[in-house]
């Protein structure tokens, strides 16, 4: 029985990090994602370019997790897109960064800046 169990255990494990699916867009999910963006969009003007970049890829994939939540909600094409396109400034600045180009990382951090606010001006209801 023992020799089952563990690597059951270990299993189960691995799927609960994999399945970390948003419920809902919680506050304290987007307190942290503005939290991150803040930094990075400092790190890229300070040019420390391994600290931004290793924020951008952080916040396409919590991004990813607000696409899949709203594609998985539904009646709401214009949330994924921001999503979308949120990911994609993201995945432009992280090539920025690797190509040292901090003029063309801060463009995009101020273009998914504007996202924020397009799609909080729709389905950010509690304020
Ligand atoms: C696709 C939609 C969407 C995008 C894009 C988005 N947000 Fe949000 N955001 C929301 C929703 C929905 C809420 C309301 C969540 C809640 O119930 O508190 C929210 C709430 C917030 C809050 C308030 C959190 C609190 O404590 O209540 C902050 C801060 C925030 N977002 C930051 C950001 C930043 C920074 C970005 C861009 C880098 C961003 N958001 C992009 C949907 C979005």
């Amino acid at each position: 029985m023992r020799k089952l169990l563990l690597p059951l255990i270990i299993f189960m494990g691995l799927a609960g990090s994999v399945v970390a699916a948003l419920d809902e867009i919680e506050g304290d999910f987007m307190q942290d994602i503005e939290d991150i963006q803040k930094s990075m969009a400092s790190n890229i003007s300070l040019q420390d370019a391994a600290t931004a970049r290793s924020e951008a890829v952080e916040l396409e994939a919590m991004f990813k997790d607000v696409e899949d939540f709203y594609v998985r909600k539904g009646d709401a094409a214009d949330a994924v897109d921001w999503s979308k396109d949120s990911r994609t400034y993201l995945t432009e600045i992280v090539k920025a960064l690797d190509a040292k180009n901090f003029d063309v990382a801060s463009e995009s951090a101020v273009a998914l800046a504007k996202t924020c606010k397009a799609c909080h001006k729709i389905y950010k209801t509690d304020d």
